[in-house]
């Protein structure tokens, strides 16, 4: 267990800008920042952060929370893992106290994963640096291939003896599990249920997720040996989806928000030469095809690609396809060339860091002018390929949302391609109504409703149910947003004084039981913090460690109006009606939620006395009923009288 007092120095130095600055590009607006969701995938910023509270909401996905809870979401680390890098990132040393919970077994699936992997980087890095074989197989090859110390510590860089079990036999020592050492992939299994080593006499290439954890590895063999393949990578896993990682990210992040532009290369060794170089803003998608999750994963840091190609890359044009899918995300793509023979490593290994620089300033060119050159030069003087050509443009075209974005590209290719702009709008336009029309079928499809199931009338009950459940969950949250907002003022109406409304709530309510589990668990909360005798602010919920608590404060202290652009003017109004009327508000909302838990024993109570067969029963439920009807009509009495509603 993490110690208060550090948990406490983490929350102080925490700045929740700057952390979720780290992962989504945001831009200040009035005294909040906002920006594109990194959780689902949207066009019109909805994430808000709000500095002064320490909290953020996305309004798209309906996550929200503090820093904590952001790193918890996007990483799934876990509440402790989320403090441990907001420690490291702010230099706060952390204090533990030992706990048997902690210790390796008790991890869970996706956590002991991420273990086993960190600790092979570890393994694969030390054996690179500290062995006779490593040094002289693995470092060598390195330098050779013009990486510095520097680089290969940051890196990360690793090499995995050439031995059947050297890894594996040592991470079983040090009480890592056989399952995960398979799931992982590091070791493999043998028909007779034994492990070995997956990665022999390779070097590492450790692959990190978007936080900075080892997620998996590329080994790159050392031998020419046609029949071996050159590169052996991580099978999928819990904690590694190819489709969406990108090498490199990690180190790249900061770096392509700062430059605006991401540049995006084949493989590891490209990766790292040119980061080497200084050009800091590269990512690789490891020889699989571009997904449309990595180009969402860059869509969140800049809006800019530009694609390294070696200039022999055979699939340039298969990969033309593919690039249209950067264009649907509404990004900018440009495409270089690199000459003959050369990919992004070579070339930045060979003329160093200005002649790279150079030959991208020269050479980069937009995706659509260069597929146009490309199948233009293809298509030659065969008229029908020609039209097929302009036909394969325009839909490029097509697919870019930002339709004067779309006319400046028709403008130049109709040049190019010596077509006039009219017949090039044309086409453009028939393409538009054609996914028009199917994406309006689309959604006709999605909203046609089916005559309801037999199953379906079997629930035909439901929805009133639904419907009371629904108000007494908002009664209660209500009661909890105004414990939020008021639970630390005094009291200053006729009567009573001297009170917090926080305590007086909490007795007032004291005879009334909370339905939701996490509502109620915030009542207990707030019970045994005054009981021990401190009033909760906001911020003890918004940093507590259950996430539904966050996340239940998080949305009172935040709807959709709430965080809007006009929010400390709607907010100003809405406080001060309130609290010009404090005493109806509380009092409003205290029996109004007594009211409604009154109204529900009624009904228990009806349906006890219809069913009940024995006098006696039926007699003790009639007295019961009757005085819960006096208490119903005191409450509506009071609820009359004192509050003007
Ligand atoms: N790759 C792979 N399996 C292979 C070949 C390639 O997974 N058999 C992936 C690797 O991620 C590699 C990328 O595709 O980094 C690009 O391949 P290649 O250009 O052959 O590798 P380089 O990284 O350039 O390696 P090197 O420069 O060491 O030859
Ligand atoms: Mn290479």
């Amino acid at each position: 267990m993490i110690t208060k007092p550090t948990i406490d120095r983490i929350m102080e130095a925490t700045d929740i800008v700057e952390v979720i600055g780290e992962f989504v590009a945001l831009k200040k607006r009035g005294a909040n920042y906002v920006g594109l969701s990194p959780f689902v995938n949207e066009r019109t910023p909805s994430f808000t952060v709000s500095p002064a509270k320490g909290i953020f909401k996305d309004f798209s996905s309906g996550k929200g929370g503090s820093a904590v809870t952001f790193l918890m979401e996007l990483e799934k680390f876990t509440y402790p893992e989320a403090l441990k890098w907001l420690a490291k990132k702010y230099g706060i040393e952390v204090e533990e106290t030992v706990d048997t919970t902690e210790n390796l077994e008790e991890q869970n699936h996706r956590e002991s994963l991420m273990i086993v992997s960190g600790y092979a980087a570890k393994f694969f890095h030390e054996s690179l640096l500290d062995t006779d074989e490593g040094k002289s197989i693995g470092y060598s090859y390195f330098k050779e291939r013009g990486f510095s110390n520097d680089t290969i510590k940051k890196f990360e860089l690793g090499y995995s003896p050439d031995q059947w079990e050297a890894f594996t036999g040592e991470a079983i020592k040090q009480g890592y599990k056989e399952e995960f050492l398979v799931e992982s992939g590091l070791s493999v299994k043998r028909d007779n249920g034994t492990l070995y080593d997956r990665y022999r006499g390779r070097v590492m290439f450790p692959i990190h997720s978007f936080t900075g954890r080892v997620i998996a590895f590329g080994g790159r063999t050392l031998k020419t040996d046609k029949n071996v393949p050159k590169y052996v990578n991580s099978p999928e896993s819990e904690i590694y989806h190819k489709s969406s990682v990108l090498y490199g990210l990690y180190f790249a992040k900061r770096s392509i928000r700062e430059e605006d532009n991401c540049y995006l290369v084949e493989g590891y060794a490209d990766v790292i030469s040119v980061h080497q170089a200084g050009i800091e803003n590269v990512v690789a998608s490891s020889g699989t095809s571009l997904t449309s999750e990595q180009i969402r994963l860059i869509g969140r840091l800049t809006k800019n690609i530009t694609i390294l190609y070696d200039g022999d890359a055979a699939g340039i044009k298969a990969s033309l396809r593919g690039l249209d899918m950067i264009l649907e995300e509404g990004l900018n793509v440009k495409v270089v060339l690199f000459p003959d023979g050369h990919d992004p490593d070579s070339y930045v290994q060979k003329f160093g860091t200005n002649a790279f620089k150079t030959h991208i300033e020269q050479n980069k060119k937009d995706f659509i002018l260069y597929k146009t050159d490309i199948l233009l030069k293809e298509a030659g003087n065969d008229p029908i390929k020609k039209s097929e050509v302009i036909r394969e443009i325009v839909e490029s075209i097509a697919k870019i949302p930002d339709s004067i974005k779309a006319s400046v590209f028709i403008q130049e290719c109709s040049r190019i391609l010596k077509i006039e702009e009219r017949s090039l709008n044309t086409e453009l336009n028939k393409m538009r109504q054609a996914k028009a029309k199917k994406d309006h079928q689309h959604q006709q499809q999605q909203s046609y409703k089916p005559e309801p199931s037999p199953e379906d009338l079997l629930f035909f009950d439901e929805p009133e149910e639904k419907a009371a459940a629904k108000e007494s969950d908002t009664q209660e949250k209500e009661i909890i947003r105004l414990l939020l907002l008021y639970g630390n003022k005094m009291i200053d109406w006729d009567g009573i004084a001297n009170t917090y409304i926080g305590p007086f709530m909490i007795a007032e309510l004291s005879d009334v039981e909370f339905e939701q589990p996490v509502t109620k668990n915030f009542m207990e909360i707030y019970r045994q913090e005054i009981e021990n005798g401190v009033l909760p602010e906001e911020q003890h919920f918004i940093h507590h460690p259950d996430k539904g608590i966050v996340d239940l404060v998080v949305t009172l202290l935040t709807t959709k109006y709430v965080l809007s652009e006009n929010w400390y003017e709607m907010h100003k109004i809405l406080v001060s009606d309130e609290q010009a009327n404090m005493k109806a508000t509380i009092l409003g909302a205290i029996f109004h939620l007594k009211k409604q838990k009154v109204g529900k024993i009624l009904q228990k109570l009806r349906n006890e006395l219809q069913t009940s067969t024995s006098e006696a029963d039926q007699e003790i439920l009639l007295n019961q009923y009757m005085h819960m009807k006096k208490v119903e009509k005191t409450i509506s009495d009071y609820l009359g009288s004192v509050i003007i509603k």
